[in-house]
């Protein structure tokens, strides 16, 4: 199964549009890449990092997104035990924040698709009308997650303080994609904590990742717990190797800041054998 999955990477390299962002309120760039000109029919945030040094790659500074936060007590609201939603799709016209969500389907590209949506050929290829998915069917998507850190400004945000809490297996695969909040996670700071959404696509396209910056907040917390400085990730097909408790995002094929290796003949993704348990990280505490 690994080794098809290589092949189909290699037969579908040629796939390049690909890119898919989380749309919600509180994210950066949510209007494009311009302060003051909010784009309805934006794609800022979507495109991927390759290849890049750590002042281009982190937090889409390549962009220029670091610098374009959400209007003022504008946040991604992350209830503590509950959950939130956000919006996978390639354009900020196929999600509910632009044009009344008229353009919207059930699919991040705003098409229609068939339940079982796959590449052709059995083993099926690589989705050949959405490259910008990265998969050849729904079991193949790679798993998508969100980091949080306790500062307000984003140019304090490290490696160790930017801790994964929460991860989505399969995803992105349809529009709507909610993810679960650890309990504990204590209240923000009063100008909110940063956070990340990360994915690092499996293959079917160029072996990219993906780190999108939100102001978020923690409701309805009166956890008094902190977070654990976050360890990076490590390669675990046994998981007596993982590495367990707070983990860093995965940082993966840029010119700089790379903190995995990439296996022989596996993927880097957000799941069990990199040690991310599905939904809720409820193990990042000191
Ligand atoms: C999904 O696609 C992969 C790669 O082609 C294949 O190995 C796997 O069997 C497929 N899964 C399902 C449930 O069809």
């Amino acid at each position: 199964m690994i080794a098809v999955g290589l092949l189909a990477l290699v037969a579908c390299s040629s796939v390049v549009n690909a890119h898919t962002a989380a749309f919600a309120h509180g994210m950066y760039c949510h209007g494009g890449p311009n302060p003051g000109h909010d784009d309805q029919n934006t794609n800022t945030a979507v495109a991927p990092v390759y290849n890049l040094p750590r002042s281009q790659w982190w937090f889409q500074a390549d962009r220029g997104c670091d610098r374009v936060p959400p209007a003022p007590g504008v946040f991604l609201e992350l209830p503590a035990g509950g959950t939130f939603t956000v919006e996978l799709a390639h354009n900020r016209a196929q999600t509910t924040l632009s044009y009344d969500g008229q353009y919207t389907s059930q699919w991040p590209d705003g098409g229609e698709h068939p339940e079982d949506w796959k590449g052709t050929g059995n083993p099926p290829g690589c989705i050949p009308e959405d490259g910008a998915l990265h998969t050849n069917n729904q079991s193949m998507a790679a798993g998508t997650a969100f980091a949080i850190s306790y500062v307000s400004d984003i140019s304090a945000v490290t490696m160790e303080n930017l801790v994964v809490f929460t991860v989505l297996p399969n995803t992105p695969w349809k529009r709507i994609a909610t993810y679960a909040v650890p309990r504990d996670l204590p209240p923000c700071p009063a100008d909110g904590c940063t956070c990340a959404w990360l994915w690092v696509p499996k293959g079917c396209g160029e072996p990219n990742m993906y780190m999108q910056g939100y102001k978020c907040k923690v409701t309805g917390s009166t956890s008094t717990r902190r977070l654990a400085p976050a360890q990076p990730p490590r390669y675990c097909p046994n998981f007596n190797d993982c590495t367990r408790g707070a983990k860093q995002m995965i940082a993966t094929r840029q010119a700089e800041g790379n903190n995995v290796e990439v296996p022989q003949n596996d993927f880097v993704s957000y799941s069990e054998v990199w040690g991310f348990s599905p939904g809720a990280q409820n193990d990042i505490f000191v």
